[in-house]
C-alpha cells in the first residue's frame, strides 16, 4: 500500500456510504477529500440523491444496487434513518462483505445492535457501532459540509467481541475527519443521549404543539420574545427522523422522562403553594449547572491538535506599579463563609466573597447538598442556610477541582453527616495528603477510606457517631486544625486542637461570628457539640495572599507607589509584611479597621532597595502561601536569604520549594533547594521560559519577577491563576506591570 496524499499511512481501496443525507454525504465528502481512499461510493434509494453526491464531489460514483455498491468495500458506513437499518442490515446479511468493516451513524446503540443481531444471529466482530453528535437543521445531500464534524465529538460503542483492528479503523476515520472520538457501553450511550439530545427535542417538539393547539396561539406566538425562541429552535429539526429515534431509544426516554415528570410535579407544587425556597433552589441550581456547562463547552475548541490548553502568560520586562487596587476577597475567608453560613438557621449575606474557582467549588459542593445560594454576583452571596443537620446527600461524588482547602474541611463536617460522599479533585488535588486528616478523624470515629498513599479519592461513610478528642497537631496547618473543629460540632463532648504554632484563625473567629461558641487558650482550640450557628452577614477582606504579589511588585519595581485597598490584616496571615519589612521593604498600613471579625488596613507600597535576610522560622506559618513571591524579591535582594522549617511547601498546589528554584535557575538566579527551605542569591534576573505546574501562585510570582528581569519570562500552565486570582492579569496590568496572555496583548 503506498502513501496517502493528505499525509495518512496508508490508502484505504473503498468507503462505502449507504445513505447520502446531510451526515453520510458528509462523512463521504470529507474523507474523499482527505484522499484516505482509493475510491468513495455511494448508494441512495432516492435517484436524485445519488445524482446530487457525485455532481457535488460528495462521492466519486454511486451505484444502483446495495450488492453493487458493497463489492470490495473497506468500509461500509451505514448512514440511513434508524428505523431503516434493519432492512439494510438484513440484506447486508445476504452479501458476502468479505473482511469488510461496518458502521453507522444512528443516535440510538442499543436498538441497533439488538437489529445486527436479530439479522445476523449475532453481532458481526467486525461492525463497529457509531454516533456522531453533529448535525444542523438543514438536511439532504446538497446540505454535506467536509468540515461538519471538524471539533465534534463521535461515540463509538463497541461491544464484547467487536475486532479492536475494525474499532481502531473506524476511531481513525472520524479523526481523520477532525472530530474528537470517545468510546462508550451501548446502554451508557442511550441513556445519555436520552437525557442531553432526545428529552430535550421532545420538549421542544411538545411545548410548541401544546402552544399552537390552543385557540388563542396567533396572540402566543406574536409576543413570544427570545426565551421561546431559543427553548424552541430544535422544533424546526426532521420529523421523521425524530420519530424513528424516540421509537429506537424508548427505554432510555421513559427513564429521564419519568425522572423529570416527578421534577415537574414538585416544580407545579411549588408554585402552587408559593414554595418560593424550592423555586429559587431549582433555579440557582441550574443557573450554576448551565454556566458550568458552558465552560465546558467553550474548552471543547481545543479538541482542535492545532491548539492546546497551556495558557502561557507572557511577562515583558520592565514596569513601575502606581495607584490604588482592591485584589479580590480572601479565599479561606470565602471559603468558610459557604460553609458556615450553609450549616447556619437563617440567611446568611456575604459580600466580597472571591469568585475564584476554589472557593466557587465549596459553593458548588454545598448545592450539591441541597443549599440554595444566590449568586455570587459581584461578591455578593446569599447563602439559605439548613441548620447543621439539615444538608442532603449528593446526587454524586463532590469535585473540589483544585482545592485543598475545600477537601480538607469538607472531610471534618462530612464525616459526621448521615450519608456517604465521595471527594475528587483535580490532577494536582489528587496528589495531596489526606492522611493529616483522615487519621485525626478516624480516631473520632469516622469511616473515611483514601486512594493509595493517602490520596485522594476520599470516600466518607455517613452515619458514624464521632467523639470528641484532643488532637496534637504534628504540622502547622489551618486546614487540618479546621477540619477537626468543624468535626467538633457535632462530636460527643469537647473537641480540642493544639497547634505547634499559630496558624490563620478565621475558622475560630467566624464561628464565633456566628454566635457558636470557641475558646482559644494558647495554641489551643476547643468547640463542644450542642450548640447552633446563627446566620449573620459577612463583609470578606480583601485576599492578603493576592495582595502579597504586589507587595513584592511595587517594592521591587523602581519608582512604585501603590495603595492595596481593604486588605484583611489578621495577625495570623501577616507573616508577608513582616518578612518584607525585614528585607527592607517600605510598606506602611493606613487605615486600620475591624471589619466583621478581621481586622483589615489599606496598605502602601513603595519601592525600596531589599537585603537579603535569614528568615525567623516563627514566621513560617503566618507567611505559608506567599513564599513562591517573598523568594522573588529575594532574588531581587541584595544578598543571600535563607529559608528553613518549611517543608510544608512540598506539598502545596506543587512543590513549591523544588519549582520556584527550578524557575528561579532558568533565570539565571542561584537558587539552591534545601529539604525545608531554599537558599537564594540576589542578584540579575534573566528571561526564559518557566513552567508553572499548574500552580497558581507560581505563576503569579513568576510574572512578578519580569518587573526586574533583562528579558521576557513566559510562564507555562497558567490556567489555575483563576483558583485564587481570577483579574489577575487586568489588575497587574492597571498597576503598570507588563504581563498578559500570550497572544492577547
Ligand atoms: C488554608 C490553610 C493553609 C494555606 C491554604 C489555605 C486555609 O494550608 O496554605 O492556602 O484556608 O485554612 P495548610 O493548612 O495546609 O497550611
Amino acid at each position: 500500500m503506498s502513501q496517502a496524499s493528505a499525509g495518512h499511512d496508508r490508502v484505504l481501496d473503498r468507503l462505502v456510504v449507504i445513505g447520502l443525507g446531510l451526515i453520510g454525504g458528509s462523512f463521504a465528502k470529507g474523507l474523499r477529500e482527505n484522499g484516505l481512499f482509493r475510491e468513495v461510493v455511494g448508494f441512495d434509494l432516492d435517484p436524485l440523491s445519488r445524482r446530487q453526491a457525485v455532481e457535488l464531489g460528495v462521492v466519486d460514483r454511486c451505484a444502483e444496487t446495495l450488492e453493487q455498491a458493497c463489492e470490495g468495500a473497506d468500509v461500509i458506513q451505514l448512514a440511513v434513518p434508524i428505523l431503516a437499518m434493519e432492512k439494510v442490515l438484513a440484506r447486508l446479511a445476504q452479501i458476502d462483505l468479505g473482511r469488510a468493516v461496518l458502521t453507522d451513524v444512528g443516535s440510538a446503540k442499543g436498538n441497533i445492535v439488538a437489529c445486527a443481531v436479530r439479522v445476523f444471529g449475532h453481532m458481526p466482530a467486525r461492525f463497529v457501532p457509531g454516533h456522531p453528535i453533529a448535525g444542523s437543521e438543514q438536511s439532504g445531500v446538497s446540505a454535506a459540509k467536509a468540515e461538519l464534524f471538524r471539533r465534534h465529538k463521535v461515540i463509538l460503542t463497541p461491544v464484547e467481541g467487536t475486532d479492536p483492528a475494525a474499532l481502531a479503523l473506524v476511531d481513525q476515520l472520524w479523526r481523520a475527519l477532525g472530530a474528537s472520538v470517545e468510546h462508550m457501553e451501548v446502554e451508557h450511550h442511550d441513556e445519555v443521549l436520552a437525557a442531553t439530545s432526545h428529552l430535550p427535542h421532545l420538549l421542544a417538539f411538545g411545548l410548541v404543539d401544546s402552544l399552537a393547539r390552543r385557540h388563542e396561539n396567533l396572540e402566543i406566538f406574536r409576543y413570544a420574545a427570545g426565551g421561546f425562541r431559543d427553548f424552541t429552535r430544535i422544533a424546526g429539526s426532521d420529523p421523521v427522523m425524530w420519530h424513528d429515534i424516540f421509537l429506537a431509544n424508548g427505554k432510555a426516554v421513559l427513564q429521564i422522562l419519568d425522572a423529570f415528570e416527578s421534577d415537574l410535579v414538585q416544580l407545579r407544587a411549588a408554585i402552587e403553594q408559593g414554595d418560593g425556597h424550592h423555586l429559587l433552589g431549582v433555579f440557582t441550581r441550574a443557573r450554576a449547572a448551565r454556566e458550568h456547562f458552558s465552560k465546558i463547552l467553550a474548552r471543547r475548541a481545543y479538541v482542535d491538535v492545532m491548539h492546546s490548553n497551556d495558557l502561557i502568560f507572557l511577562a515583558n520586562p520592565g514596569g513601575t506599579l502606581n495607584g490604588r487596587l482592591r485584589v479580590p476577597g480572601d479565599k479561606s475567608i470565602s471559603h468558610r463563609s459557604i460553609m458556615l453560613g450553609s450549616l447556619a438557621d437563617g440567611v446568611t449575606e456575604v459580600e466580597g466573597f472571591l469568585e475564584g474557582e476554589d472557593a466557587l467549588a465549596t459553593l458548588q459542593a454545598f448545592r450539591d447538598m441541597g443549599v440554595v445560594i444566590e449568586g455570587p454576583q459581584h461578591g455578593r452571596v446569599t447563602i439559605h442556610g439548613v441548620g447543621l443537620h439539615g444538608l442532603k446527600p449528593p446526587p454524586g461524588p463532590l469535585y473540589l477541582g483544585n482545592s485543598g482547602t475545600s477537601m480538607r474541611l469538607l472531610s471534618g463536617l462530612l464525616a459526621a453527616q448521615p450519608f456517604d460522599t465521595v471527594l475528587t479533585g483535580d490532577a494536582s488535588l489528587s496528589k495531596r495528603p489526606m492522611n493529616r486528616v483522615a487519621k485525626p478523624l478516624r480516631e473520632m470515629g469516622a469511616v473515611i477510606e483514601t486512594g493509595p498513599d493517602g490520596r485522594p479519592p476520599l470516600t466518607i461513610r455517613g452515619g458514624q457517631r464521632l467523639t470528641a478528642i484532643h488532637y496534637e497537631m504534628p504540622m502547622a496547618s489551618a486546614q487540618v486544625k479546621s477540619c477537626l473543629l468543624l468535626a467538633g460540632l457535632y462530636a460527643n463532648g469537647e473537641t480540642s486542637v493544639t497547634e505547634p504554632a499559630p496558624t490563620r484563625d478565621h475558622t475560630e473567629r467566624m464561628l464565633r461570628g456566628f454566635g457558636y461558641p470557641v475558646t482559644v487558650s494558647g495554641n489551643t482550640a476547643r468547640v463542644e457539640s450542642g450548640h447552633a450557628l446563627k446566620a449573620t452577614r459577612i463583609e470578606v477582606p480583601a485576599d492578603i495572599s493576592s495582595a502579597a504579589f504586589f507587595l513584592v511588585a511595587a517594592s521591587i519595581a523602581e519608582g512604585s507607589d501603590l495603595i492595596l485597598e481593604h486588605v484583611g490584616i489578621n495577625p495570623t496571615r501577616t507573616g508577608v509584611i513582616d518578612i518584607l519589612r525585614l528585607m527592607g521593604a517600605n510598606l506602611e498600613l493606613l487605615n486600620e479597621r475591624e471589619v466583621g471579625g478581621e481586622p483589615v488596613a489599606d496598605i502602601r507600597v513603595r519601592s525600596a532597595k531589599l537585603k537579603g535576610i535569614d528568615i525567623p522560622e516563627d514566621l513560617v506559618p503566618l507567611a505559608i502561601d506567599e513564599f513562591p513571591v517573598l523568594f522573588v524579591a529575594a532574588a531581587c535582594a541584595e544578598g543571600r536569604t535563607v529559608l528553613r522549617g518549611a517543608e510544608e511547601l512540598r506539598v502545596k498546589e506543587s512543590d513549591r520549594i523544588q519549582v520556584m528554584a527550578d524557575g528561579l535557575q532558568a533565570l539565571g538566579v542561584k537558587a539552591d533547594p534545601t529539604p525545608d527551605g531554599i537558599v537564594i542569591e540576589g542578584g540579575p534576573i534573566g528571561g526564559g521560559e518557566i513552567h508553572s505546574h499548574g500552580d497558581h501562585r507560581i505563576a503569579m510570582s513568576f510574572s512578578v519577577a519580569a518587573l526586574r528581569a533583562s528579558a521576557p519570562i513566559r510562564i507555562h500552565d497558567c490556567a489555575n491563576v483563576a483558583t485564587s486570582f481570577p483579574n489577575f492579569l487586568v489588575l497587574a496590568s492597571e498597576a503598570g506591570m507588563r504581563v498578559s496572555e500570550e497572544g492577547n496583548s
